[in-house]
């Protein structure tokens, strides 16, 4: 069996932690016959120095046509000045719409070795392992209008539109109930539907949705304000939440904060599954971004992109002993006080970049 993967390293330190991912595959490679065929393509400003775009219709048609895609980080000072259409950022965007990636896969988990040197009580964060999963096509970033208009007295009004039709928010839902089932078959859905009738629809279509196809998972309800209070108070009442494209965005960052740095933190966007072969279009990447500060000089953490190769293993290719497998490698690492700078602390060994991605290879 193979299986295709289009690789994107990006800018910054993006090739940098890429590079580890690549020795991970290479040696699945060899050892297990795991028929991983790479390819490799430019996005971001790499994409915009090579031909003037921040990605190219060939590499777009290369993700089209894989099983899965691993970005790394896009952007930096150096192309600051580009046109607004061709920055580095375009290249993200593209992919995810022509992928049709609905869905953005954001765990918070906090590896045991970590939850003491938390900056928040330990109890809080220790063996938490949440799951968030965001509408990342719709809602107020998408809708129409979308506008500001120039009011003639000096005044303008800034107007964006949060819109959501029942399929949307039916396969988004579909999406973290499945999930769900895969880990503590509880999921609560984050909306407002005290003050917005796109919440009121969202709470109506979320739980019938469970009603119709999933009432074997526990399902709750909160509104969103009172959920960011209790991620940060109690985070292990959760397993997945379900929330729109605005509050995802939000909630995904205060959990992200849990869990300790950016550079921990992997994600996933998902597409619809195809109607013959059931394979769903899938991206995975770090939640950080291009680290212009520390590019170069060998000192990023490559467990976000190397956590985000095991969520491509568990995802999109079911390689489920794998991506367990590569999670506890990690934890592991960690165990033995092994730390790259961003988490590094009093007497744990600091590793680099290629260490580190070799320390977890050889676990
Ligand atoms: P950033 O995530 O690149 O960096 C924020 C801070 O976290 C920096 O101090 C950085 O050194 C540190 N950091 C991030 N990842 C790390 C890692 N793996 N190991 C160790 N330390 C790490 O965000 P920032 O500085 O706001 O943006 C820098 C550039 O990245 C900008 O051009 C921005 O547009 C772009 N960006 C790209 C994203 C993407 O490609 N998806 C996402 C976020 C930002
Ligand atoms: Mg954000």
């Amino acid at each position: 069996m193979t299986r295709k993967l289009l690789l994107l390293p990006g800018d910054g330190i993006g090739p940098e932690a890429m590079a580890e991912v690549r020795k991970l595959i290479s040696a699945m490679n060899e050892r297990f016959s795991s028929g991983f065929e790479v390819e490799e393509g430019l996005v971001g400003g790499a994409a915009y120095d090579a031909h003037g775009q921040a990605i190219s219709d060939a590499d777009m048609a290369k993700a089209l046509a894989a099983d899965a895609v691993l970005f790394g980080a896009v952007g930096g000072p150096k192309w600051d000045g580009v046109p607004y259409e061709v920055r580095p950022e375009a290249g993200l965007l593209r992919l995810r719409k022509e992928m049709e990636l609905f869905a953005n896969l954001r765990p918070a988990i906090c590896y045991p070795a970590l939850a003491a040197s938390s900056s928040l009580k330990q109890e809080v964060v220790e063996g938490l392992d949440i799951l968030i999963v965001r509408e990342l096509t719709g809602g107020v970033y998408f809708g129409e209008p979308k506008e500001i208009i120039d009011l003639g007295n000096g005044q303008k009004r800034g107007i964006d539109t949060q819109v959501y039709d029942t399929f949307e928010i039916e396969r988004i839902s579909g999406v973290a109930f499945e999930l769900a089932r895969t880990r503590q078959n509880k999921v609560c859905s984050m909306e407002k539907h005290n003050v917005m009738k796109s919440g009121v629809l969202w709470k109506d279509v979320v739980a019938a949705t469970h009603k119709a196809k999933y009432s074997d998972v526990e399902l709750t309800h909160m509104l969103a304000d009172a959920g960011g209070m209790q991620l940060v108070r109690w985070p292990k009442q959760f397993d997945v939440i379900v929330t729109d494209n605005l509050f995802g965005d939000m909630l995904s960052d205060v959990a992200a904060m849990l869990t300790g740095s950016l550079g921990m933190l992997p994600s996933a966007s998902l597409g619809a599954p195809d109607a013959k072969t059931g394979s769903r279009k899938a991206l995975y990447e770090p939640v950080h971004g291009s680290a212009p500060d520390i590019a170069g000089k060998g000192l990023a953490n490559p467990i976000a992109m190397i956590a985000s190769f095991a969520m491509c293993l568990r995802y999109s290719f079911s390689m489920i002993a794998e991506a367990d497998r590569l999670e506890a490698a990690v934890a592991a690492v960690l165990d033995d006080g092994q730390r790259t700078a961003d988490i590094m602390s009093d007497g744990k060994t600091q590793l680099g970049t290629g260490a580190m991605g070799d320390a977890i290879l050889e676990k």
